[in-house]
């Protein structure tokens, strides 16, 4: 990585912040297996914790681009509470299932982040992911070293979008589950975006190669980035952000990828995405693209640009 025409490319946590599946710390596993806790449960605890959790809980998201508390923190709480693993697996696993504030016991994230909404996975799944964040070897997040360059300003642009877009969905989600966030989607979206390309002196959009708002539609240089970072998704299960001379600035492109939450409305119609759902979509997107996707895949991109201040 290190040997990148960009150096900025080299910053693995850029990386993971906005791909949602990056892999920074391969020996954390090592240090923790023991008797009870083989190294493959680890492992497989890991994955699911990338794949699932890893979009919202980032251990390297710097602090303003948080959209909820970094794994570290989950760990510390949890532990303070239940010290002893089966208490801490039953409560972790509980609360991912059925989160509630009477529950929660990260009040101020509560406060700051809003409720983490309700995921429905396998019992055995989620006490793997816990069993992981008892055991796992979290580090702090990185302090921002002062990296700057356009990918870096990019990348923030797009954070902090992401941040406000995924903070005010999560709270229509919580607030009158995915019929109503629809709603929320159709008439905020566009706006959250367009005024955070306004606060920010850019023009910030997300795109898609099966967009559900047709505005959204990439054209031709949007999606040749669409391809190559899904084609790096396929060969290193992991995608980089891009940076481009454009104009008299930078144009950067960024994976949005689906987690759990997203597939509430973009998953498959008839499973993941309820008939009333399905039906409001229809109501609102008569030519609606975006269903059938599974985890961890890129749903569309961040296309941003931007001149240099
Ligand atoms: C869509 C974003 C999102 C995803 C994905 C997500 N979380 Fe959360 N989670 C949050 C937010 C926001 C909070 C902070 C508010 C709260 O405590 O409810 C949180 C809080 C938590 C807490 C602390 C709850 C408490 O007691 O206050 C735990 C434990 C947790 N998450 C576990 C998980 C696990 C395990 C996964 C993966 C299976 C996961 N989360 C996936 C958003 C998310
Ligand atoms: C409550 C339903 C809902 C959820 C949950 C949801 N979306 Fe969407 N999504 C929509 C709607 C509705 C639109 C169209 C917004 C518009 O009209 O601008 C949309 C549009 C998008 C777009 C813009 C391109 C396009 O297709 O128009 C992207 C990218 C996107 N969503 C990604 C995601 C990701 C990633 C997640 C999970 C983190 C997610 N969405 C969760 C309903 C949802």
């Amino acid at each position: 990585m290190t040997e990148s025409v960009f150096p900025f490319l080299s910053i693995a946590a850029l990386t993971i912040l906005l791909g949602g599946c990056g892999d920074s710390d391969n020996s954390s596993t090592e240090t923790v297996a023991n008797d009870a806790h083989p190294e493959q449960l680890m492992v497989a605890g890991k994955e699911k914790f990338t794949a699932y959790c890893m979009s919202c809980h980032n251990e390297q998201s710097p602090e303003d681009a948080r959209l909820a508390p970094p794994p570290l923190a989950l760990q510390e709480h949890y532990k303070e509470a239940y010290a002893e693993e089966p208490a801490f697996i039953e409560a972790m696993s509980d609360f991912v299932v059925h989160p509630s504030k009477e529950k929660a016991i990260m009040l101020q994230a509560v406060e700051k982040f809003g409720l983490m909404p309700a995921m429905g996975y396998a019992e055995e799944e989620l006490n793997q992911i816990a069993s992981y964040i008892y055991h796992g070897n979290f580090s702090k997040p990185n302090e921002s070293k002062g990296e700057s360059g356009p990918l870096q300003t990019g990348q923030e642009l797009a954070m902090s979008t992401k941040r406000i877009l995924g903070k005010n969905l999560m709270a229509a989600l919580n607030e009158g589950g995915p019929v109503h966030a629809v709603d929320f989607c159709n008439t905020k979206a566009i706006h959250f975006t367009d005024s955070m390309s306004t606060a920010m002196n850019a023009r910030i959009q997300r795109v898609s190669d099966r967009p559900r708002n047709p505005n959204n539609r990439a054209n031709e240089a949007e999606l040749e980035a669409i391809e190559h970072l899904k084609q790096q998704i396929a060969d290193a299960g992991q995608a980089r952000p891009m940076i481009r001379a454009e104009g008299d600035g930078y144009r950067f492109y960024g994976p949005i990828n689906t987690n759990a939450m997203c597939l509430q409305c973009h998953g498959e119609v008839g499973s993941d995405v309820t008939p009333e759902t399905t039906q409001k979509i229809k109501e609102r997107y008569p030519n609606d693209e975006a269903t059938g996707y599974g985890l961890n895949q890129v749903r569309g991109i961040w296309s941003i640009y931007f001149e240099p201040a």
